[in-house]
């Protein structure tokens, strides 16, 4: 393709990189030019193929950025539209263009039927992300049918094959870190689960098989319902990521006149690998929480102590435990409304249970603040079980197909959000909690998908009047966040699901921190957290010390290194503290109070994911925005046996991004920082030894 109209060339610029984009002379799509460091563009496009296209179409192997079926009709368009009388094939032509150096908004139509579509750009400032959200209208006298409707297509140079990673799990063992060799063909992750889910996260990263550690390439979904990620590397070494929703109530409608935005996806750059590439998403997410990027508290939460059992009584008693410790806000998790006292009833009633607080929520709320420490509480209010007062109620108000039964799960229905008098139901709920009790923090859970793609009451309507039940669900919980954020800023809001199941970018964007798992199993863990911090920033990471041996994962690890490891994100209790020994509770107060000082150092600090869950070699290395402060965090993976017993030598972390001419401390021992890099911080491990807190000064 000639890409020497310059009036239809343009260039984002990030903090050190830059993607360029181009209307080829034919102005029937927009192509990728470049996508790299600064100054990536200038030189023969990477993207670009010469020769013929035999049995294709020159679109289907274009790196076009956003294809209708009618450009790139055999290797997968990110969007394919019907007309009424069932006709495929839009095609678009150019009509305009406006942007700067950091936002791009560039308009097509299709002359046939008047379908516009807005490709919107924009890179937030001091970042290395492109974000790119399609705004489509239909300006013709005909209904249309969006039959795919993906947000964008990102297309990676990988002559040699390409490498992904990918995140996979299910229930207690979510952002499992894997990745996949891709000659040719595609690979796909997903969700049709109305929610992220735990099976994949909406998250790839790209790069070439012969430059495992070099330019990579990652792309990430805003959407907090179903979606999906398709990698597909074709015949001439172009892998083409497409992102975006997964339709899974069917078509969308787009009447006369109508307009949709499509959610935003994300695409980053990094020169440094999977470790670059989660730096780039950590600065991209740090100014998603803009000013509420502020330190977080450290937490006690009662589920694992007390589970459904909850009275005021146990709940004080581990308070003042917890406040003596150090706890900064203490969060009573579900069981403390009525009705609620194991799994299958109660949820949609969300009043205190006054047999569990005699003497007034209130005044326990009190009571608990009044040893110094803020109050949370959980939530989950778009769940119901059929043994509430809300379900006898309102039965219609749960997702249903007519004539079908109900898919119980953890014996509970989902509540249709999309709906204004839920969508209502649900923001009053929380607010009027919000309001009410003097609470600061709120854990929102969700611990079940959507099976049932219905809504009772509309079936006469058939599929004249299909409903975007997906897409008017996320809506509506991302305005109720919005407004609870909004109308009560000094409350922070964990968002859980059933673990980590709803963890996507536009999540990332409204809550303040993430619950990633339920299992707390301290080796489990570690692979849980070292796939999180892939994908997501520390500030994010809800993390627990609870009792060993715990629910899952019984291998045994000391106290310290439970700590140490819950240290690497947000800090917080979940074990029962009562009964823990008083030098038990001695060393959690100094893991407390250390991490206190080290807090602003983890939230802001730049991370390097030294080795892996599985080697041994595995540590966080923050280092402060200033270089002045190093902190590592690192644990001993292996076998506890044996070890310090013979002789050996220290496992070695090599420090990344030191300046090789600075000395470090640590304590009595100076380091040069060309040691740190190319020898290693020297890490003893012994059968009583299994982590380490290094704090090293730049002296
Ligand atoms: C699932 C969450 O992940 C847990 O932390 C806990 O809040 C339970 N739900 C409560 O039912």
């Amino acid at each position: 393709m000639s890409h020497a109209d310059p009036s239809r060339r343009w260039t984002l610029r990030g903090a050190h990189t830059e993607y360029t984009v181009a209307v080829p002379a034919h102005g029937r799509w927009l192509e990728l030019v470049a996508w790299g460091p600064h100054g990536v563009s200038e030189g023969p496009s990477p993207v670009e193929y010469t020769g013929p296209v035999p049995f294709l179409t020159a679109g289907d192997a274009a790196p076009i950025e956003y294809a209708t079926d009618a450009a790139r009709p055999f290797t997968g368009a990110d969007l394919i539209v019907e007309t009424g009388s069932g006709d495929r094939r839009i095609g678009f032509e150019y009509v305009d263009a406006e942007g700067d150096d950091t936002r791009l908004a560039v308009t097509f139509a299709d002359p046939v039927t008047g379908l516009r579509a807005v490709v919107h750009y924009q890179v937030p400032a001091g970042t290395d992300v492109v974000s790119r959200w399609v705004e489509l209208t239909n300006t013709g006298p005909e209904p249309l049918r969006l039959v795919r409707a993906g947000s964008a297509g990102f297309c990676v140079p990988t002559p040699h094959g390409a490498r992904l990673s990918y995140q996979w799990g299910q229930w207690a063992q979510e952002f499992q870190l894997d990745h996949v060799d891709l000659g040719h063909g595609a690979f796909t992750v997903g969700s049709a689960q109305g929610v992220p889910g735990h099976l994949h996260l909406p998250w790839l990263a790209v790069r070439d098989q012969a430059d495992p550690t070099g330019p990579t390439w990652g792309v990430a979904l805003a959407w907090t319902g179903s979606w999906e990620i398709t990698a597909e590397r074709d015949t001439g070494g172009l892998t083409r990521v497409r992102a975006g929703r997964r339709l899974v109530d069917g078509p969308l409608d787009l009447p006369s006149g109508g307009r949709l935005t499509l959610p935003t996806v994300s695409g980053a750059y990094s020169p440094d690998g999977l470790d670059g590439l989660a730096r780039v998403w950590h600065t991209h997410q740090r100014r998603l929480a803009g000013e509420r990027l502020t330190p977080r508290p450290v937490l006690y939460n009662s589920w694992e102590a007390t589970y459904f059992a909850v009275d005021a009584e146990n709940q004080l008693a581990l308070a003042r435990v917890a406040a003596d410790l150090g706890v900064e806000t203490f969060v009573v998790d579900d069981g403390w409304f009525v009705g609620r006292d194991d799994d299958t009833a109660g949820l949609g009633d969300w009043t205190p249970d006054p047999a569990k607080f005699p003497a007034g929520f209130d005044a326990f709320v009190k009571e608990v603040r009044g040893l110094g420490m803020n109050f949370g509480l959980w939530v989950e209010p778009e769940c119901v079980n059929p043994r509430s007062r809300l379900y006898a109620e309102h039965p219609d108000w749960v997702y249903a197909v007519h004539g079908r039964p109900l898919t119980p799960i953890r014996n509970q229905y989902l509540l249709d959000l999309g709906r204004p008098e839920v969508a209502e139901f649900v923001h009053s709920t929380v607010d009027g909690l919000l309001r009410r009790h003097d609470i600061g923090y709120l854990k929102w859970d969700f611990n079940r998908p959507r099976t049932e793609p219905g809504r009772p009451g509309t079936e006469a309507a058939g599929n004249a009047a299909r409903i975007d039940l997906d897409g008017a669900h996320v809506a509506n919980l991302h305005r109720i966040y919005e407004q609870l954020r909004r109308d009560h800023p000094h409350v922070l809001i964990e968002a859980c699901a059933g673990g980590g199941a709803r963890t996507d970018l536009a999540m990332a964007a409204r809550a303040d921190v993430f619950w990633p798992s339920d299992n707390t199993g301290p080796l489990d863990r570690l692979a849980i957290q070292y796939g999180f911090l892939h994908a997501n920033a520390p500030h994010l990471l809800s993390s627990w010390v609870t009792d060993s041996p715990g629910l899952f994962d019984p291998r045994p690890r000391s106290l310290a290194f439970r700590f140490v490891l819950a240290m690497a994100g947000v800090l917080g209790i979940g074990a029962d503290i009562r009964h823990w020994t008083a030098e038990q509770r001695a060393e959690a107060s100094r893991w407390i109070a250390r991490y206190k000082e080290i807090r602003e150092i983890i939230m802001h600090g730049t991370v390097h994911l030294v080795g892996g869950p599985d080697q041994p070699r595995c540590a966080v290395q923050y280092t402060a925005p200033d270089g002045a402060t190093v902190v590592v965090l690192a644990w001993h993976t292996g076998r506890l046996d044996g070890a310090g017993l013979l002789p050996s030598r220290p496992v070695r972390l090599p420090l990344a991004g030191l300046d090789p001419a600075a000395g470090y401390r640590h304590g009595d021992v100076h380091y040069s920082g060309s040691h740190l890099g190319a020898v290693g911080l020297p890490v003893r491990w012994s059968a009583d030894h299994d982590a380490e807190l290094v704090v090293l000064q730049r002296v």
